[in-house]
């Protein structure tokens, strides 16, 4: 009997604590970490931030015991939110087990990419465009979401792709000045266009006339000075197809007559006002003043060249008059023919130098 009896209590007692166990034996932790003696219920304000807060506890049970953090809006909700079967280890960890995913498959399950466990505001669009290659720039920053985000709901991000063509194939095909398709235009926009611009209108001196670099005096924002009729294909590249004008009136010096040649790359930059800076034949040819004595000597042409519009005169000696005269003559005391003139001094001194 005695036997008998103590099985039935045996049987009993561990038939009640099993039923009494809501949590299935697979919880390895100890009741008390949690429940008081008090009662099976656990008052909201006995636990808090994921903690068992019941100073009756001993050993009490904190969230970051398990693999899940509670953060942000999750500690101020109650265990059964996320534990409704009170079977602890059916709770899974990724968003998506717990949250509906509204965008539809649009973005990824990875949730956490883009939102935190505070609230569901995105904070970071700007970042995230960057990331996505595409950064919200010019007029592309004050454009609403809805303009690009094109899907039947606002919260589908279905792929547009970054190609400007992908959303501007119409503006591209209604262009007439110029029109695109009739001119052979790339569809690679960014070639001309600027990202980062308000208008599709071409601001010179940006990075966008790169196949001819607008400098100097071919800084003007006249584009019909060189495309002329709204033509902007086969320009001419060569200085004279453009400046043959310019070469046959010059005077100063004549071109022509002085047989220079069509090159005016040769001579010529495109700072404006036509000076042959560049006049490098200037040494071999006449006299060097890009090299020798006298290279970094003089500031102007007029210098030498005191005759405006002739550069067959010369003058050596308003220059070496700082050379007193008598000076002068005493370093020719010994040359023969020495004269105080400048055709003679380049005569004797055809190089400039002794
Ligand atoms: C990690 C903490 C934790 C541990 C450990 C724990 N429980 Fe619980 N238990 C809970 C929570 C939370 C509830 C729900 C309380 C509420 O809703 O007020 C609960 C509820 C219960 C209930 C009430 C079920 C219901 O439907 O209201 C019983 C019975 C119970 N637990 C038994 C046990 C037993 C037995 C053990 C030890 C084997 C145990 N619990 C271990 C957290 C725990
Ligand atoms: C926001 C949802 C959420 C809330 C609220 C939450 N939990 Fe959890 N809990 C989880 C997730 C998810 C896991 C699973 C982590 C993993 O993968 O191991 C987990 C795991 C657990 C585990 C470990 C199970 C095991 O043995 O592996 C226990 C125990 C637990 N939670 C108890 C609680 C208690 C008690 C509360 C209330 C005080 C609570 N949880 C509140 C989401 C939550
Ligand atoms: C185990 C279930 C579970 C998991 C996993 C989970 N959550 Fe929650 N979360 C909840 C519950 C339950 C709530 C409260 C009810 C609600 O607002 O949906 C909540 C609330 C939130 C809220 C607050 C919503 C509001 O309106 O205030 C945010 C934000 C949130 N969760 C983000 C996340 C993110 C991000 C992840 C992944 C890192 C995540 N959750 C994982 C269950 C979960
Ligand atoms: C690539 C970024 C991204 C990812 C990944 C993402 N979301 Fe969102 N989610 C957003 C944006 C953007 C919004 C709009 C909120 C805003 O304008 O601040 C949003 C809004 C939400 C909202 C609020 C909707 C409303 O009506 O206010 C919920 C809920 C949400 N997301 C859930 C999820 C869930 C669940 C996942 C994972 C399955 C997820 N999101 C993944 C970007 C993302
Ligand atoms: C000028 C066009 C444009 C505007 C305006 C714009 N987006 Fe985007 N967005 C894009 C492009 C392009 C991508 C790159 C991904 C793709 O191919 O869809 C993108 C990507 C995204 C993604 C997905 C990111 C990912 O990693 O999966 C989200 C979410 C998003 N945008 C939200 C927004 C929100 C919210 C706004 C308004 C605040 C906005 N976008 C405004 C063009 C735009
Ligand atoms: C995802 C769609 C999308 C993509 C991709 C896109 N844009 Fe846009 N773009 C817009 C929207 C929307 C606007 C603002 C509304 C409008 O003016 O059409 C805009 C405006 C512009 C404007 C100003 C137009 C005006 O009339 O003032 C320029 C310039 C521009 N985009 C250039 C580009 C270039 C260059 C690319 C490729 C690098 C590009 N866009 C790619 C959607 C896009
Ligand atoms: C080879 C250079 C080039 C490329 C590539 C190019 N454009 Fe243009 N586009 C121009 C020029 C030049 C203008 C006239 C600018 C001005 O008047 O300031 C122009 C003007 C425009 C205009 C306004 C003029 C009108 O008639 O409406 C639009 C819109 C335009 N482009 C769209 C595009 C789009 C979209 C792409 C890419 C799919 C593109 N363009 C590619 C050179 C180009
Ligand atoms: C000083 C002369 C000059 C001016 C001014 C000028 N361009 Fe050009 N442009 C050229 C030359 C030369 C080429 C040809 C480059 C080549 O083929 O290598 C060219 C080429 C182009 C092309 C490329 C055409 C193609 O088929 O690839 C475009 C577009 C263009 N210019 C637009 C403009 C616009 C817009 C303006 C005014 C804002 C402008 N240009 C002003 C000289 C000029
Ligand atoms: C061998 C050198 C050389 C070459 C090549 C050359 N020039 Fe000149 N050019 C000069 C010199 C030297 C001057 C005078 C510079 C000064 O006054 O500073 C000049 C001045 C000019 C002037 C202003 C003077 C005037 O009389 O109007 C024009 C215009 C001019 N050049 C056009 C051209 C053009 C167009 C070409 C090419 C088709 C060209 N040049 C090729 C050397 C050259
Ligand atoms: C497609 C036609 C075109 C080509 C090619 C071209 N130019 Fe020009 N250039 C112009 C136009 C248009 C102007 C501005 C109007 C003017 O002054 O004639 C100009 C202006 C200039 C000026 C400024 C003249 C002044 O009065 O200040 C210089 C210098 C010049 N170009 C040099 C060159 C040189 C050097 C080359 C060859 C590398 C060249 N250009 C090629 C069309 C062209
Ligand atoms: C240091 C003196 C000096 C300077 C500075 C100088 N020249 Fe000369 N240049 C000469 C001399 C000397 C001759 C040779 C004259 C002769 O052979 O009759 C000459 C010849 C020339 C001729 C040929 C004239 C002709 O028709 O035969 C041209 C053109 C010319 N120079 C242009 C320039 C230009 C442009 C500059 C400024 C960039 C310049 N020179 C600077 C000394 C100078
Ligand atoms: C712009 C002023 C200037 C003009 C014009 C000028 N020179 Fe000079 N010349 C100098 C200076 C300065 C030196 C001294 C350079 C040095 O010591 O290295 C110099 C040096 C010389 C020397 C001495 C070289 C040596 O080895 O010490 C000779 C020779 C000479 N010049 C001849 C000429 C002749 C010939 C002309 C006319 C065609 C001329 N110069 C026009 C400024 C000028
Ligand atoms: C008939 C030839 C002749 C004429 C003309 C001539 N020189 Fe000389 N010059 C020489 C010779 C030779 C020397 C070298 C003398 C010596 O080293 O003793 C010299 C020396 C010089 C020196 C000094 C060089 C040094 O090493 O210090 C200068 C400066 C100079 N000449 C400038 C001129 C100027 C300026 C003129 C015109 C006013 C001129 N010469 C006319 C032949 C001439």
């Amino acid at each position: 009997m005695k036997n008998l009896r103590s099985i039935l209590i045996f049987l009993c007692c561990s038939a009640t604590s099993f039923a009494q166990n809501p949590h299935t034996p697979a919880l390895k932790i100890d009741c008390a970490s949690c429940h008081s003696p008090e009662g099976w219920a656990i008052a909201s304000q006995y636990w808090e931030n994921g903690e068992m807060v019941n100073p009756s506890l001993e050993n009490p049970f904190s969230h970051d015991q398990t693999n899940f953090e509670l953060t942000g809006r999750h500690n101020q909700i109650d265990c059964r939110d996320c534990h409704e079967t009170l079977v602890f280890q059916q709770a899974q960890p990724a968003c998506i087990s717990c949250h509906t995913d509204l965008h539809q498959m649009t973005v990824g399950d990875d949730c956490a990419r883009c939102h935190s466990t505070q609230h569901w505001l995105v904070d970071n669009i700007t970042q995230l465009h960057v990331d996505n290659g595409f950064p919200l720039l010019g007029n592309h920053a004050i454009a609403d979401c809805r303009d690009c985000h094109t899907s039947e709901t606002d919260l589908r991000f279905d792929r547009i792709g970054n190609e400007c063509l992908e959303c501007h194939l119409d503006e591209y095909r209604a262009t007439t000045m110029p029109d695109h398709t009739a001119s052979g235009f790339s569809t690679d926009c960014v070639m001309c266009h600027d990202m980062t611009g308000l208008s599709w209108l071409w601001e010179i001196g940006g990075a966008n006339h790169l196949f001819f670099p607008l400098t100097g005096g071919h800084q003007i924002n006249d584009c019909a000075a060189c495309h002329t009729n709204g033509n902007f294909s086969n320009t001419p590249t060569d200085c004279f197809a453009c400046h043959q004008d310019d070469y046959a009136a010059t005077t100063s010096p004549n071109h022509q007559a002085a047989g220079f040649p069509t090159d005016c790359n040769l001579c010529h930059t495109t700072g404006p006002g036509w000076q042959a800076t560049d006049f490098k034949q200037h040494d071999q040819q006449y006299f060097p003043i890009f090299s020798g004595k006298h290279n970094g000597e003089w500031n102007e042409c007029s210098e030498c060249h005191t005759t405006p519009g002739n550069f067959k005169a010369f003058s050596c000696i308003d220059c070496h008059e700082h050379n007193d005269p008598q000076d002068l003559a005493k370093e020719h005391d010994d040359v023969s023919g020495y004269q105080y003139v400048s055709q003679a001094c380049y005569e004797c001194h055809p190089k400039g130098d002794e």
